[in-house]
């Protein structure tokens, strides 16, 4: 315990000096602190503050090094991933506060993704929500229960921008928007540093903004393959969830393992110094990705790890993941003057600021308390926001004859592998979440509407050829009235390094289900995915089709509340779902074409001799149990400048039987401009809860700066000119206005 009294009382005599002689904030206190460690390091010991090693806990990449207490003991290692509970972690940080030599705390990361113990809809489903407020609180119980259990660094948000189906991650993010990926970004920020970013509150953990950048975009939607499009493309869709996380205080960011117009993102000074820490003004720590250095040498623009190590230092990156490269070499680079120190202690101040700013100076075990853990985690408030959530989170994509929702008492046949299945339903990124605490589908459907008024039956695996079961399924469905078949993917099939070649539903569970129809019984399709998926033959064949994606650990109780009518589903789509892979990319936000769909010759446009242009589902689409029609848009004025902004206004009324949420979305289109322009974008959206029969007025404000793009001359402004204005439920059902910007 000596040296960390000796630390803190060094750094508190540092700030009487600092209270005395200089005017004092905040930033200069912690700076002179931080400095007043800095002063007693040796080089090898600001180099351990730059490594971050895995614990043997949990693997998330594809090396794991012995040794790694030995490290902190020796001040090798500074930080420590994949290692949770408040006495595991203790034990850790016991090792560096008391055995090291300058008894400098550890800080503990983990992959907080949605949810530690409890956990949420997989990212790609809460972002299905459109509600910022649940997916804050998402962000916020997790980092609750994260904190609680020795975690103060989550390597979240995920705010790559994709619309690659192909690509497992997508599962991780927020889709296609970069409007709705910003505020979802922020708002998880929120959610992880608490509204006032206050990292001293021990409920409140570092955020990390990942995967920087453009990690997304892979070509042929194969994971970690090449990057590479325009200038103006990353600027315009694929930073902006970077940059708003930035915005909301975000401290900590991780490069990607991507190159990004031939340079890996971890060697790349242009992402990491030019644009982050310049244009963007970032003052936190940089990390990379697992191992992402030594990947520089596949990469090739580095001949061995030694020359990857000098290429991400001095491209900016602070804390090498897993890699060993920065222990191994950089002190030997500094003393043979390949590099600066000076470049190490910039570094290390970053990593040091962290660790100030989360209090860990002032008690290393803030974030070790055993009775706290066992109260905070699993804490009832916490079920029940992860229950809200995954409703919420849920797409109503087919509703035929109102089959849904289902009655109580119906006799109803599930079928399906998923139906039975916990695992399945926290999705890839499971963090400390545990499948034996919560219940299945079937059990809560069981549980809802009875033992006797339902019938299981597996029918068939998610993967795999075998149809012995097909004939159980059949009969099980004999004795129903109804169906709810439970097909998708396994949790394995999307997430990290989790790439396909097809977006089908796997296995024979499409032909399970044409087996079904022949009983002429309505058949509701509840889905369990992390990606969009072609669901063209299941649509034709499916009375109802919910979307569910992997509901989390309330995800069974939340799809039977959804099923039965509890709630009325209200989610919207934030991928859009393509009619066939070959449609992909398919985005709502393309451009015209020279030669648009439209035209009125029949084959010299931009189209298919095979299909439609239009996707299955598009972007922001979602049903309700309820319908709501929606009036012409009124505008404020016909002309826009740059002082006198204008509103849009639609009265949207409830139509149907059943209370219900909708998502009222604000598209805009730039007729004419220097460059060509997307046909929509998205510009702001209202969820509103209408009751049945009622109307509510919708209003947005739309102003100048909201139209800015990188024109022609990458100058990033706005043109005088003629505009559209739609506003719907979906990005393809609107109402349309025009108006100028003068
Ligand atoms: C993985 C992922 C990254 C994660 C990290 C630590 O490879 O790419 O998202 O945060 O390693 O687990």
């Amino acid at each position: 315990m000596k040296k960390t009294a000796h630390i803190i009382l060094l750094t508190s005599f540092v700030f009487l000096i600092s209270c005395n002689s200089i005017k004092t904030n905040k930033a200069s206190i912690i700076d002179q602190k931080v400095d007043s460690v800095l002063n007693l390091m040796t080089l090898e010991e600001k180099i351990g503050q730059m490594v971050l090693y895995t614990s043997d806990w949990d693997v998330t990449g594809p090396t794991l090094k012995s040794g790694y207490m030995d490290d902190i003991r020796k001040g090798h290692c500074g930080n420590i991933f994949n290692a949770h509970t408040a006495a595991y972690v203790r034990k850790l940080q016991k090792i560096a506060v008391e055995e090291s030599r300058l008894g400098i705390p550890l800080l503990f990361g983990y992959d907080v993704i949605h949810g530690h113990k409890t956990i949420f809809p997989i990212s790609l489903g809460e972002s299905a929500s459109w509600d910022m407020e649940a997916i804050e609180k998402g962000a916020r119980v997790a980092a609750i229960e994260a904190a609680a259990s020795g975690i103060n660094w989550t390597f979240a948000p995920m705010c790559d921008i994709s619309v690659e189906p192909r690509w497992g991650r997508v599962s991780e993010g927020a889709g296609e928007d970069p409007f709705l990926g910003s505020k979802i970004a922020a708002a998880r920020v929120r959610g992880f540093q608490g509204k006032d970013n206050n990292l001293a509150d021990p409920l409140t953990i570092l955020a990390c903004v990942k995967h920087f950048a453009a990690y997304g975009a892979p070509q042929a939607g194969r994971d970690y393959n090449t990057v590479d499009m325009s200038k103006r493309v990353f600027l315009e869709t694929y930073l902006p969830p970077y940059k708003a996380a930035l915005d909301a205080g975000a401290m900590s960011v991780m490069t990607s393992f991507n190159e990004l117009d031939g340079v890996p993102a971890t060697g790349s000074r242009y992402l990491l110094s030019d644009l982050l820490r310049g244009e963007l003004g970032f003052k936190g720590l940089v990390v990379t990705d697992y191992t992402s250095i030594n990947e520089m040498v596949n990469h090739g623009v580095v001949a061995n790890e030694a020359e990857a190590g000098l290429l991400a230092v001095k491209a900016g990156v602070d804390m090498d993941m897993q890699g060993e490269v920065y222990f191994k070499y950089l002190k030997k680079q500094v003393d043979d003057g390949l590099v600066d120190e000076k470049l190490i202690d910039e570094a290390l101040r970053r990593v040091l600021k962290v660790k100030f700013l989360l209090g860990l100076f002032d008690d290393p075990y803030r974030y070790c308390n055993e009775v706290r853990e066992k109260q905070l985690v699993y804490a009832p408030e916490h079920l029940e926001a992860a229950l809200d959530v995954a409703k919420k989170s849920m797409v109503l994509l087919k509703n035929q004859d109102q089959v849904l929702p289902l009655k109580k008492g119906e006799k109803i046949a599930v079928i399906g592998e998923l139906a039975a299945s916990t695992r399945d339903l926290l999705g890839s990124w499971k963090a400390a979440g545990d499948w034996d605490f919560m219940k299945s589908t079937l059990d809560e459907l069981k549980a809802y509407n009875g033992e006797a008024n339902v019938i299981y039956a597996e029918g068939c695996k998610t993967i795999g050829e075998d149809r012995s079961g097909f004939a159980a399924a059949m009969a099980a469905a004999g004795r129903a009235q109804k169906i709810v078949l439970v097909i998708g993917e396994n949790w394995e099939w999307s997430g990290e390094a989790a790439s396909r070649t097809s977006i089908d539903i796997p296995g024979v569970q499409t032909e399970l289900l044409e087996k079904l129809k022949t009983l002429n019984k309505p058949i509701v399709v509840v889905l369990m995915n992390g990606r969009p998926l072609d669901l063209t033959r299941e649509n034709e064949l499916a009375d109802a089709m919910l979307e569910t994606w992997y509901a989390g650990t309330m995800g069974g109780k939340a799809i039977t509340q959804v099923l039965f009518g509890e709630y009325n589903p209200s989610g919207k789509l934030t991928m859009t779902f393509p009619r066939n892979l070959g449609q992909v990319p398919i985005f709502y936000y393309e451009k015209n074409t020279g030669r648009p769909i439209y035209l009125p010759n029949d084959k010299y446009k931009s189209k298919y001799i095979d299909s439609p242009n239009d996707p299955l589902f598009p972007f922001g689409f979602g049903l309700s149990y309820t319908t709501f029609e929606y009036s012409d848009i009124t505008l404020s004025s016909t002309e826009l400048t740059d002082n006198e902004g204008l509103t849009a206004q639609v009265t949207v009324k409830n139509t149907g039987k059943y209370d219900g949420e909708e998502v009222v979305q604000l598209y805009v289109r730039d007729l004419v401009g220097s460059v060509t322009r997307p046909v929509k974008e998205l510009k702001g959206f209202e969820k509103v809860m209408i009751k049945a029969g009622e109307s509510k007025e919708i209003k947005f404000k739309l102003t100048s700066d909201m139209l800015a793009f990188y024109r022609l001359d990458m100058t990033y402004g706005t043109e005088p000119g003629d505009y559209k204005l739609f506003i719907g439920g979906n990005s393809k059902d609107v109402k349309e206005k025009g108006f100028k910007l003068k």
